[in-house]
């Protein structure tokens, strides 16, 4: 009987499954229902079975890793990044070649919009995230490297990536709009900046590498301001998006 389920009606079975053992129904968000091609966000019913009363989860998601009540950059990485180990290659890959510390940051905190929360313009939501704690300069580096990616520099030795070709097609052409960006930014005074985190971007991943936080804990605590509220309650510009990250699931 599994075997003829299709991979929809198995997932459709687990999710009632869950919700006949979870004391809260959790629904999900447009943006995830259209990532599955369908439309609306789908509300979880009350499971006439379940054991307990179900109210639509109001607080954390009993799923996810618990995160303190004043998080910091470190908690959302450990409780909600799924990997961090192609950053903290990168940011290695920069403190090794002795770059300024502001490279550093900007190769450690690169790739986190797709760690933590949406791959699609991940360079822009990733700028975004850390606008309000970095210096302009890092956060600009991070917003640029989503189009310089794409384009080659020779005077600094980086290539169009092999990987981009396996992943696009060789005749993948980038949206204007990154085109755009990549003009601008070639002629922005922090052009260097950002192409550096193209250019220790690490495309060959390597899983056995031995990367840790530690080497980078002095450069976060002097480059980014950490609020004493906690990330997501210091009523920055951007507070609702970490809130968010922190509770994917709240109903409201
Ligand atoms: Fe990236
Ligand atoms: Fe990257």
């Amino acid at each position: 009987m599994a075997e003829k389920m299709s991979l929809t009606e198995r997932a459709d079975a687990l999710e009632r499954k869950m919700s006949e053992e979870l004391d809260v129904l959790i629904s999900k968000s447009a943006l995830f229902n259209m990532a599955d091609g369908n439309l609306g966000a789908a509300i979880m019913r009350p499971h006439p079975g379940a054991k307990h009363p179900q109210y639509q989860l109001m607080t954390d998601d009993p799923r996810l890793p618990k995160m303190p009540a004043k998080p910091t950059l470190l908690d959302y990485f450990e409780c909600r990044a799924a990997g961090i180990n192609h950053m903290l290659q990168s940011a290695t890959h920069a403190l090794k070649a002795g770059m300024p510390e502001k490279t550093i940051l900007a190769c450690l905190l690169h790739d986190m919009a797709n760690a933590i929360f949406i791959k699609s313009d991940h360079g822009y939501w990733g700028a975004q995230l850390i606008e309000p704690y970095v210096d302009e300069e890092v956060s600009w580096a991070v917003r640029a490297h989503q189009a310089l990616r794409f384009f080659p520099d020779e005077s600094v030795g980086y290539a169009y990536p092999e990987m981009y070709i396996r992943h696009f097609g060789k005749d993948y052409e980038p949206d204007d709009y990154i085109k755009e960006a990549y003009k601008r930014a070639r002629n922005h005074k922090w052009y260097m900046t950002g192409r550096m985190i193209t250019v220790h971007d690490i495309y060959s991943f390597d899983p056995n590498a031995k990367v840790s936080w530690e080497p980078f804990a002095d450069i976060v605590g002097r480059n980014f301001r950490q609020p004493k509220e906690g990330l997501g309650f210091d009523d920055s510009p951007v507070a609702h998006m970490w809130r968010t990250i922190r509770r994917p699931t709240k109903y409201l």
